[in-house]
């Protein structure tokens, strides 16, 4: 299902902008419905911090899905697309004072804890409300997921979750507490994973643990692996829906779980990454020494991916169907690291061209900022134009 981008609308539109193909989405969704529904007892939490936009977050809610929330900002933003409080899923190492009233008061599904600190302050919150808070614990399994180390969260070194050792601990006084109740166990162990080997040897971590907490009679209710899969940034045409079925096929194979137990995840980027583009206007073409500069109007404050991760978006230019050139593709911003692609192979391109930034759906928009004092991208969707 490739995105057929309306160029003429969009021309007349205020560059740069966000665009959301809604029917990919949709059509996302339904291959994630049906995939899920091969399994007893699967739920999938839409990570909103990889794309928060109220429109985005209720097309998928009203689609059934839960949400996965970082943030006092991100539940509310849950809560207001109309997402039922029950099937909210709040995590995050900082939870502030009031982000963990906000969760009680509506009633969130569960706190995934990931401190023993923050384990207390909950119970005592909850105590101050006469409520019980369920929390599922997060636990750092200590597997590498093989992508960049700026989202690799499952190592020991990172500050995530609760290290194996200190379970037990934390097991314990859980149990000498009146306002918390254990309901689960929470993984996630990084972002961008494409290989099956990093999820299978999660599987194979929850097991050990599963055995584990069995001999001590520990049961939940719920195990939660996280999101983490990946999408396929070099062909956004031709593979605009990730390979859900194997995703789930990988958990159904490898993940042992206990009788009446169900399996949550929290998938971000695989749900909303290809469906969003960055458009932006070709503002002048540069001769420099021995290369040819694309100025653009969407700079790194737009789109920060490419400036902090190195990542690469594909470049697509809407609007010339010219004979190929080499560019760099630059953004306006006082910053060298404000490039969105170097020695780009384009049609030959002007003035006032139209480019698509592809697969940025997730943490574009999000991440923009308004770095010197730039205005923020609004969004444009499909079904809207
Ligand atoms: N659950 C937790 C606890 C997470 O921390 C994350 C992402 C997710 C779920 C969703 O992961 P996904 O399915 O989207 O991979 N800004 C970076 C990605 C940061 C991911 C942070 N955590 C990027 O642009 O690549």
């Amino acid at each position: 299902m490739k995105t057929n981008f309306p160029v003429e609308q969009l021309r007349g539109l205020q560059t740069p902008f966000y665009y959301y193909d809604m029917s990919l989405l949709q059509a996302t969704l339904d291959v994630i419905k049906k995939e899920t529904a091969k399994y007893q007892g699967y739920h999938v939490h839409y990570a909103v911090k990889a794309n928060a936009n109220d429109k985005i977050i209720k097309l998928i809610c009203d689609n059934g899905f839960g949400v996965d929330c970082v943030s006092g900002g991100e539940v509310k933003a849950g809560l207001d697309a109309g997402c039922a409080p029950e099937k909210i899923v709040y995590a995050g190492v900082g939870k502030a004072d009031w982000e963990i009233n906000l969760g009680l008061d509506a009633d969130i599904f569960c706190f995934n804890v990931e401190s023993l600190p923050e384990l207390e302050i909950i119970n005592e919150l909850a105590a101050q409300k006469g409520k019980v808070a369920r929390i599922a614990l997060r636990i750092n399994p200590n597997v590498d997921a093989h992508t960049h180390h700026y989202i690799t969260t499952g190592l020991n070194e990172n500050k995530f979750g609760i290290s194996m050792e200190h379970l037990d601990g934390m097991i314990e006084r859980i149990a000498s507490m009146a306002n918390v109740k254990l309901i689960g166990l929470h993984f996630h162990i990084g972002s961008q994973i494409l290989e099956t080997e990093p999820f299978m040897n999660l599987c194979l971590r929850v097991n050990e643990i599963q055995d584990q907490l069995d001999a001590k009679g520990v049961n939940v209710e719920i195990i939660n692996v996280g999101g983490g899969l990946g999408i396929d940034y070099k062909n956004p045409d031709q593979n605009p829906i990730p390979d859900f079925a194997g995703y789930f096929a990988t958990f159904n194979e490898h993940l042992k779980l206990r009788d009446g137990q169900e399996l949550h995840f929290e998938l971000g980027r695989a749900v909303v990454c290809q469906c969003g583009s960055l458009i932006t206007k070709v503002l002048y073409v540069k001769e420099g020494v021995n290369k040819k500069f694309v100025i653009v109007d969407a700079g790194m404050s737009d789109l920060i991916r490419p400036a902090l991760y190195g990542a690469h978006h594909e470049i697509e230019n809407l609007t010339s169907t010219g004979a190929e050139q080499t560019y760099d593709v630059v953004g306006p911003i006082c910053e060298s690291s404000d490039c969105f692609g170097k020695e780009e192979r384009l049609p030959e391109t002007k003035r006032g061209d139209l480019f698509a930034l592809r697969s940025a759906g997730a943490y574009g928009q999000i991440m923009a900022c308004q770095y010197n004092c730039r205005t923020l991208p609004a969004a444009i969707y499909s079904n809207e134009l």
